[in-house]
């Protein structure tokens, strides 16, 4: 089976009613990102931070995966498809995806406060558990934090996803601006002789001399059309 790598970004969530980051009215016009979405930030202020990832789970639970998600999930059938997300959401194993690499992290996860790599303590909230409070500890006894991965902070999975990304026969950039390293880096590990598409209804600006075939439509629709062309 031919192997597809998906790298997605907000946009493919955003048929779902999630919002992009920096589109006008995105999340950080709206927030400043150094408030929410950095270890400083967190320090200065936890209680804002919490508070935003608690709204950003309320949200989780209002919305649903699009047709882009569930056409990604379908092709299981027919190809070997790998999913890395930038996205924070759960849309995609909703969808039902089986392969999918956080890059970012999970909303419904938690972790340490002192030592959020630690896998020990990173825990799966169930829907009742979404709204996290001050106080609320974890198994170290730290403050449970978000499982996020904020600026300036590792990107774990980055490994992982080279990986999948080297051995990728295709590989499908969708709803992503690629600003964010290192995730947009993947696509230096696209062997030479994959096809690499781009599903974005916006022109994306891309660094790279690689031919890309792009979809100028939104997720649903171009994942519809993404899948015409490879059973062409
Ligand atoms: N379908 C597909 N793409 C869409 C749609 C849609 N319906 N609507 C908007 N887009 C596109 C936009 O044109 C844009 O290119 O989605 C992209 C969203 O870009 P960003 O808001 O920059 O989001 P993303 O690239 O995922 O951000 C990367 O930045 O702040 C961080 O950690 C956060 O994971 C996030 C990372």
């Amino acid at each position: 089976m031919k192997k597809i790598v998906v790298l997605s970004g907000a946009g493919m969530s955003a048929e779902s009613g999630m919002s992009t980051f920096r589109d006008a009215g995105g999340l950080w016009d709206k927030y400043p990102v150094e408030q929410v979405a950095t270890p400083e930030g967190y320090r200065r202020n936890p209680e804002l931070v919490i508070r935003f990832y608690n709204d950003r789970r309320k949200q989780l639970l209002e919305v649903k995966p699009n047709n882009g998600h569930k056409l990604l999930a379908e092709m299981e059938t027919s190809f070997n498809v790998t999913v890395i997300t930038q996205n924070v959401d759960n849309l995609h194993e909703r969808a039902g995806s089986n392969h999918v690499i956080h890059l970012h992290g999970e909303l419904t996860k938690v972790c340490s406060s002192y030592d959020p790599g630690n896998e020990q303590y990173v825990k799966e909230l169930k829907p009742e558990e979404y709204e996290v409070k001050m106080g609320d500890l974890a198994a170290d006894g730290s403050q449970l934090r978000p499982f996020i991965v904020w600026f300036g902070e590792a990107v774990p999975q980055i490994e992982t996803a080279i990986r999948y990304t080297e051995k990728a026969d295709v590989f499908v950039i969708i709803g992503t601006s690629m600003n964010v390293y290192p995730a947009a880096g993947l696509l230096n590990y696209v062997p030479r002789n994959a096809e690499i598409y781009l599903i974005d209804p916006k022109e994306v600006q891309i660094g790279s001399s690689r031919t890309i075939h792009v979809i100028q439509k939104g997720a649903s629709e171009g994942v519809a059309e993404l899948l015409s062309r490879l059973r062409e």
